[in-house]
Order: C-alpha cells, then sequence, then structure tokens
C-alpha cells in the first residue's frame, strides 16, 4: 500500500531530473532506492530530440490527432513505439512504409490512415526521432 502513495512522487522526482539536464543521478539514485520504479521509458534526451527535424514535421502533419510522446491516444505513443523497435534500419524503413501506407496489427484493430503525400524523407526524420525518445 504504501508504494501506491510513493509512486507519484518518484515519478516526478526522475521527471524533474530528465528535465534539469540528466546528469543528475543523484536524485534518480535516491528515488530508486525508495521504490523500485519502472524508469525505462523515461530518460534524459527527449528535450533535445524535441528539437528535432522530425519532431518539426510531426509538428506539421496530422500525426498528433492520434498520437501523443506520453500516452497512447489512438494510436500507441512514441514512447512506447520507441521502446518497442530498435533504431536499426530494418525497423526504420519498415516503420516509414507503415507511416505512408497505413494499416493495422502491431498495436491492435484500429488502423493507421495512410500518408500517401509525405516524402519517404520526411517520414524516415520521423520514425528517427520517435525512436530516440527512449
Ligand atoms: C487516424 C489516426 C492516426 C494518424 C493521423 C497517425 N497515426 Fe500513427 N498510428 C495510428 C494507429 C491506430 C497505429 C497502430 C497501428 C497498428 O496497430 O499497427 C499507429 C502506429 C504508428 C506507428 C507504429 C507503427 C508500427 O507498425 O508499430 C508509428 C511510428 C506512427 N504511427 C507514426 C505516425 C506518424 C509519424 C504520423 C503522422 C505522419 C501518424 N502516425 C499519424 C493512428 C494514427
Amino acid at each position: 500500500m504504501r508504494m501506491r502513495f510513493l509512486a507519484p512522487f518518484v515519478l516526478s522526482a526522475v521527471f524533474l531530473a530528465a528535465c534539469g539536464g540528466g546528469q543528475n543521478t543523484e536524485k534518480k539514485e535516491e528515488a530508486a532506492s525508495e521504490a523500485p520504479a519502472d524508469n525505462s521509458m523515461v530518460k534524459a534526451g527527449a528535450a533535445e530530440a524535441a528539437a528535432s527535424k522530425g519532431a518539426a514535421l510531426i509538428e506539421q502533419k496530422d500525426c498528433k490527432t492520434c498520437h501523443k510522446v506520453d500516452m497512447k491516444l489512438v494510436g500507441p505513443g512514441y514512447k512506447e513505439v520507441a521502446a518497442k523497435y530498435e533504431a536499426t534500419d530494418a525497423n526504420i524503413d519498415m516503420l516509414v512504409d507503415k507511416i505512408i501506407s497505413g494499416g493495422s496489427g502491431h498495436w491492435g484493430e484500429v488502423a493507421m490512415l495512410p500518408h500517401p503525400d509525405l516524402p519517404k524523407d520526411d517520414a524516415k526524420e520521423m520514425v528517427k526521432y520517435i525512436l530516440s525518445l527512449k
């Protein structure tokens, strides 16, 4: 029971640590010793990634109607996607095709709309950004 109440505090401590430049491991360890939280989805670096070209492209398109970084909306959260796939060339190509052609099956029954007008290079920047959100 005690853990349950601690969890929000631990998470916010980790978020603060992540925003403070990511080098502040002291706080993270302190938090981790109180409760073994799964921090694998919460890491520093998201701030730099957010400034990337892929992030800007995603902003300009319809992606945000169905996707958020931290949580599932119509489609999976980008961090979930990043956790699922390693940033290998094969995975990047597969995800680029998926964004352009649309489809379902990897996360459930709901399909992603196709984006046939999206240039491959742009889709690639988006995927690289998404997979950097680990
Ligand atoms: C109409 C809602 C919708 C829009 C708009 C949308 N998506 Fe998706 N997206 C989905 C759904 C639903 C899935 C899960 C598909 C599945 O289960 O295979 C998904 C899956 C994904 C995946 C993971 C694919 C996989 O095979 O695991 C990526 C990456 C992605 N979307 C990126 C984008 C980007 C980038 C854009 C903007 C160009 C975008 N999405 C626009 C609904 C959407």
